[in-house]
């Protein structure tokens, strides 16, 4: 298992290590700010869940609040509604983009106060129709995995009253932590600038631990240490650590280190998308059909391909590929389903998402991330549709 292909890219060489320790020794400036793609400049945090918090605080919402969310989502993001004092409302989602359903929100609107538009796995969501059914009330875009997508011809993070963007490890730019708070309005910017203004910033021992452990985690999470230790460490931590107790919430600054790696290598993000976008179309033009839901781009998007999923007919068929891959080397994920009991048991889910759940408990990720080779991208490719047809 020593070559097992992980689904995320988690990214920090030596060289990342070196600028971080470099960069650790000053302090960030709350009002630091990174050039966000076709937006301008957005305001550091040190991570999209603590962004959350900061959005409905900006947004003055009062303790409470209801906050539309859907229910295929990275978990944190309820978390952080609870931890800004507000309650989820869950809201199901459109199976084509695994992002929320205009149609569902529609008819939950008047139960809700502000909503969070997830963009899932790069793809966007219907922001034009959401903004008209919102008609006024707060709308947030959550953009943790869809930088440099556009709708329209027009970026991801625009179209809300706030957006914001993560750097964590895993996501397109992988640095460790960090994200970025971002509005077009004056008024809101300026309310964010001083609620970021009052964050503590890391201590210099807290840097110098952040690089390190960043270094240590993303050794683990790649090749070869991924298939050979690091998928058992994951899978001890899942088990041992409580839903609630898992991704914690530090509401502060950035880290210096994070954000001097953020800025390096946000230049690099056009080529990034580019080699994500080409692997999702050879997988498009070469899955075999009928293996289960590919996810397509709509003629009106242009998306970054952050995961590739593919939708299988049951559960069954969807473990038995990841089975069938994994005894081949190559990884696989089912991201967030844990989130429907979890948001059962903390959130207040009351069963109403049946599409998220049946997509939450039939999605499969193959790994696509830039730094694959041809090669790894016809293996899996291979791999896939041999399992598609193979019996057992
Ligand atoms: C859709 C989505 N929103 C928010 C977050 C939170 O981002 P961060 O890890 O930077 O807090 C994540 C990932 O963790 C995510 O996938």
């Amino acid at each position: 298992m020593s070559g097992l292909i992980p689904t995320e890219l988690h990214r920090y060489s030596i060289r990342d290590v070196v600028r971080g320790l470099v960069a650790a020794p000053k302090l960030v400036d709350a009002r630091a700010t990174i050039s966000l793609p076709e937006l301008g400049e957005g305001i550091s945090i040190r991570s999209a869940r603590a962004a959350v918090i900061v959005a409905l605080k900006a947004l003055g919402l009062p303790p409470g609040s209801r906050i539309g969310v859907p229910l295929y989502c990275c978990p944190v993001v309820f978390k952080a509604v609870k931890a800004a004092g507000c309650v989820p409302r869950f809201l199901d989602i459109d199976p084509e983009t695994f992002c929320l359903s205009p149609e569902d929100l529609r008819a939950k609107r008047s139960g809700i106060d502000a909503v969070i538009a997830v963009h899932m796995f790069g793809n966007l969501c219907d922001m034009p129709k959401i903004l008209d059914i919102m008609d006024g009330k707060p709308v947030i875009e959550d953009c943790a995995q869809s930088i440099g997508s556009k709708l329209d011809g027009r970026a991801c993070g625009s179209f809300g009253d706030i957006s914001f963007f993560s750097f964590r490890s895993g996501k397109y730019l992988s640095v460790g932590e960090g994200g970025a708070l971002y509005s077009g309005k004056a008024d809101l910017r300026a309310r964010i600038s001083e609620l970021t203004d009052a964050l503590p910033a890391p201590s210099r021992a807290e840097e110098l631990k952040h690089v390190v452990t960043t270094y240590i985690r993303s050794k683990l999470r790649s090749r070869p240490w991924w298939g050979l230790v690091g998928t058992r460490i994951w899978a001890v931590y899942n088990k041992k650590t409580e839903f609630a107790d898992k991704s914690p919430i530090v509401v502060g600054r950035m880290f210096a280190s994070d954000l001097a790696t953020v800025r390096k290598r946000m230049p690099c993000l056009d080529s990034m998308i580019s080699s994500q976008r080409a692997h999702a179309d050879y997988y498009e033009r070469n899955l075999r059909s009928g293996l289960g839901l590919l996810c397509l781009e709509g003629p009106r998007a242009y998306y970054n391909r952050f995961m590739y999923p593919i939708v299988f007919p049951s559960t069954a068929e969807r473990d038995k590929m990841a089975a069938y891959l994994r005894g081949r080397g190559v990884g696989t994920s089912r991201p967030y389903e844990e989130a429907i009991e979890g948001a059962a048991k903390h959130y207040g889910y009351e069963g109403d998402c049946l599409r998220a759940e049946r997509a939450l408990r039939r999605a499969l990720i193959i790994p696509s991330f830039c730094t694959l080779k041809p090669k790894d991208i016809e293996v899996i490719t291979r791999c896939v549709n041999e399992g598609h047809i193979s019996p057992d």
